[in-house]
C-alpha cells in the first residue's frame, strides 16, 4: 500500500507517529515548515502538523536535486517530502519530541505552496499582541496550545453527548431566527425581508423552545449551542458563546443537580483524569452573600466576610456611624499576617474596593500590645477585642473594613479577598472545588427600571413556601433556582420552572408585564402551558467558560476558534461590516447615525 502511496504522492504518515520502530520504512510526509536550519552540507527541517514534528534531514551527498531545492524552504511552506525512517546518530535525539529518536533522511522534494513570512512565529513561547492574533487566526490556531485547546473542546463535546444519551436524553435542534426571550442582556436583532419592519432576534437561550419541547413529551432535552447576547464584553464574556443546555421533565431541582454532576464527574475523568468528590456542596445565596460577598464564591480558601455593623455603630468614627445611619453595614476580612505591610501598601488596596463603589478602607493591625490604626481612637477597647476576636485577629495580621450599602461593603470585600488570595498565593492551583449556590432570590429591583426583575429568568418558579409573600414581600420570595460555581466562576445556571399558567401569570404580574404585553410577548408560552404542561426544569452551563477551568486558560477566548475583541468585532473578517445600500432597501432601513 505504502509503495502505491508513495507513487501517487500521498501522505503515508502524519509527522507525529513515527518511532524508533519505523526505521527502515520509506515513508512520504506533507506539512509545514517550523523551521530551516542550515549546518554546512546538512539542512535540516522540522516538519510540523496537527499531529507533531518530525526532524527531516537533506543531504547534498546522497541527493543534490532535493537539497538543492531545500534552500529555498522558508518558515510556513507546505511541502511534501519522500524518504526513508532513520535512527538518529547516538547524541543527537530530542527526548522533547515524541518523535525525537528518528529522522527522515530525504530523497525526494515537493513544495506544495510557498508562504508569506508569518506576522509571528508559529510557536507557543512567542509573545504576540492579541489583536495580531486575532487578525491572523488562522495562523495563530497552527500553534500547539490553540490545537490542543481546540481537540480538548472537541472532546469534552463528545463526552457531554456521549453521557447525556447514555442517560436517556435526546439532542434536539432550536431556531436561530425566533423571538427574543429575556435573558438579562439586549437582544441581536435580525431584519425579515419578507415582513418590512420586523426583526427576528437571535435567541440569548433556547429557554421557551426547550419548555416547548417539554410540553411536547420529549421528557429529556440537550443541545450544544449557540447563543447570543449583546452585552458588555469581559475575559469571560463573549456576544455568542456556548452552552450545554439541558431540560427534564417530572424532576426536582436535585434530579437536575445529580445528572449534571454524573456528567462533570464524565467530563473530568475523561478529559483531566481527575475524579470528583460527588455530591458538590451545597450553599445558599445569602450564605455566600454574607460569607463571600459575591454569589459564586471561591471557597478554595477561606478569609471570609464578617460583620461587625453593631460593634461599629457604638464607635465615633464617621465613617462607619453614617454608613450604619445610612441602613449600611460595616464588614471586614482579616488578611492573615498582613500586620507587616506598610501604609502606603495598604492604601494601595483602596483602589481594589474603589472600583466597586466603595468610598474607602479602614484598617486595624492586631499587634502583642493592642491594635494600631489611625481609627483605634475612635473606638473603645472592649469594643476592639470584640471585632478583632470576632474576626480571628491575631498578633501578625491586619483587618479590613468597608462601610456603605449592603451591596456596595459585599461586592468590594469579596473581590478584596480574591485579589488578596491571588496575591498571597492563597489559591492551590490544580484543584477543581465545584459548587451549587441554591435558594436565589426570585426577583431583585432595578433602580434604573423602577420595577422588579427576574433575577434567573421570568420562567423560573418560586419555592412554593414563599409563593404567599409575592404580594406584600416580593425581594423575600427565593426560587427554585440554582448555579454551578466552580474555582469562583458561574459555569452554569438554572431553576425549575412554572409549568402552572396560572402562577407563570402572577409572575408577569409582579414584573410589571401586563397581561397584554404578556400576551403578545410570550402569549405562545401561556397558551402552551394550558395544554398540559409536565413540571420540568433544567440548567445551562458556559461551555467555553467550563473549557477555559479545563484548559487552564485565563479567557474564553483561548478555547473559541474564533472569537471577537471587547468592542464585539472580529478582527479576522472585520465583522460587522457596511452593507451595500440595495440590501438595506430590500429590508427597508434606512441608516440614522
Ligand atoms: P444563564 O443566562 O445563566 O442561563 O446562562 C448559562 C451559562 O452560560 C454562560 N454564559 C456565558 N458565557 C460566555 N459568554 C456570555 N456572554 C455568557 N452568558 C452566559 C455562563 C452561564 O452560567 N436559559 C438559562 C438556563 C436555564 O435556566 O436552564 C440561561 O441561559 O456560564
Ligand atoms: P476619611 O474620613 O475620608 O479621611 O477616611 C478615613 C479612613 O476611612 C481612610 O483610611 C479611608 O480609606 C477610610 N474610609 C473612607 N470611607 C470608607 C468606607 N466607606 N468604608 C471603610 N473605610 C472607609
Amino acid at each position: 500500500m505504502s509503495v502505491d502511496l508513495l507513487q501517487q504522492w500521498r501522505r503515508t504518515h502524519n509527522c507525529g507517529e513515527l518511532r524508533r520502530k519505523d526505521a527502515g520504512a520509506q515513508v512520504l510526509l506533507m506539512g509545514w515548515v517550523q523551521r530551516r536550519r542550515d549546518h554546512g552540507g546538512l539542512i535540516f527541517v522540522d516538519l510540523r502538523d496537527r499531529y507533531g514534528i518530525v526532524q527531516v534531514v537533506f543531504n547534498p551527498a546522497t541527493s543534490p536535486q532535493a537539497h538543492a531545492k531545500a534552500h529555498s524552504l522558508r518558515s510556513e511552506y507546505v511541502i511534501a517530502i519522500k524518504g526513508e525512517v532513520a535512527l538518529r546518530p547516538p547524541g543527537t535525539e530530542n527526548p522533547r519530541l515524541a518523535t525525537g529518536e528518528i529522522e527522515i533522511i530525504v530523497h525526494e522534494l515537493k513544495i506544495l505552496n510557498e508562504s508569506r513570512t508569518p506576522p509571528f512565529p508559529i510557536e507557543d513561547e512567542a509573545e504576540v499582541a492579541e489583536n495580531v492574533r486575532l487578525r491572523y487566526r488562522y495562523l495563530d490556531l497552527r500553534r500547539q496550545r490553540l490545537q490542543e485547546n481546540l481537540i480538548l473542546r472537541h472532546r469534552a463535546a463528545k463526552v457531554v453527548r456521549d453521557y447525556l444519551s447514555s442517560q436517556g436524553f435526546l439532542e434536539i435542534e432550536t431556531p436561530f431566527l425566533t423571538r427574543s426571550t429575556p435573558e438579562g442582556a439586549r437582544d441581536y436583532l435580525v431584519p425579515s425581508r419578507l415582513n418590512p419592519g420586523n426583526f427576528y432576534a437571535l435567541p440569548q437561550s433556547p429557554q421557551l423552545f426547550k419548555q416547548l419541547l417539554m410540553i411536547s413529551g420529549f421528557d429529556r432535552y440537550f443541545q450544544i449551542v449557540k447563543c447570543f447576547r449583546d452585552e458588555d464584553l469581559r475575559a469571560d464574556r463573549q456576544p455568542e458563546f456556548t452552552q450545554i443546555d439541558v431540560e427534564m421533565s417530572f424532576v426536582d431541582a436535585d434530579d437536575v443537580q445529580n445528572c449534571i454532576e454524573g456528567m462533570l464527574e464524565a467530563v473530568f475523568r475523561e478529559i483531566l483524569g481527575v475524579e470528583l468528590k460527588r455530591p458538590f456542596p451545597k450553599m445558599t445565596y445569602q450564605e455566600a452573600i454574607a460569607k463571600y460577598g459575591l454569589d459564586r464564591p471561591d471557597i478554595r480558601f477561606g478569609m471570609e466576610l464578617v460583620e461587625v455593623t453593631d460593634v461599629a455603630s457604638r464607635s465615633s468614627f464617621q465613617v462607619f456611624t453614617r454608613a450604619v445611619e445610612g441602613r449600611g453595614v460595616v464588614k471586614g476580612i482579616n488578611l492573615k499576617g498582613g500586620g507587616d505591610r506598610s501604609r502606603k501598601e495598604i492604601e494601595e488596596l483602596i483602589e481594589v474596593v474603589k472600583v466597586y463603589g466603595a468610598g474607602g478602607l479602614a484598617w486595624i493591625k492586631v499587634d502583642t500590645g493592642g491594635w494600631a490604626s489611625p481609627i483605634v481612637k475612635f473606638f473603645r477597647p472592649e469594643d476592639l477585642r470584640e471585632i478583632s476576636d470576632r474576626m480571628g485577629g491575631e498578633p501578625g495580621d491586619l483587618l479590613l473594613f468597608v462601610a456603605d450599602r449592603a451591596k456596595v461593603v459585599n461586592e468590594a470585600l469579596g473581590h478584596l479577598r480574591l485579589h488578596l488570595a491571588k496575591e498571597k498565593g492563597l489559591i492551590k492551583e490544580g484543584t477543581y472545588q465545584f459548587l451549587w449556590v441554591v435558594d436565589f432570590p426570585l426577583l431583585e429591583y432595578d433602580e434604573q427600571q423602577r420595577r422588579f426583575v427576574a433575577v434567573h429568568h421570568p420562567f423560573t418558579a418560586p419555592k412554593d413556601e414563599d409563593l404567599a409573600l409575592i404580594k406584600d414581600a416580593p425581594l423575600k420570595v427565593r426560587a427554585k433556582a440554582y448555579d454551578i460555581v466552580l474555582n469562583g466562576e458561574e459555569i452554569g445556571g438554572g431553576s425549575i420552572r412554572n409549568h402552572r399558567v396560572d402562577i407563570q401569570r402572577l409572575i408577569f404580574e409582579t414584573l410589571g408585564i401586563g397581561a397584554e404585553e404578556a400576551e403578545a410577548k410570550f402569549g405562545f408560552l401561556l397558551d402552551a402551558l394550558d395544554y398540559g404542561a409536565p413540571p420540568h426544569g433544567g440548567i445551562a452551563l458556559g461551555f467555553d467558560r467550563l473549557l477555559a477551568l479545563l484548559c487552564g486558560a485565563t479567557s474564553i477566548r483561548e478555547v473559541i476558534p474564533f472569537p471577537k475583541t471587547q468592542k464585539a468585532t472580529c478582527l479576522l473578517t472585520g465583522a460587522p461590516a457596511n452593507v451595500d445600500p440595495q440590501q438595506l432597501k430590500e429590508l427597508h432601513l434606512k441608516i440614522d447615525i
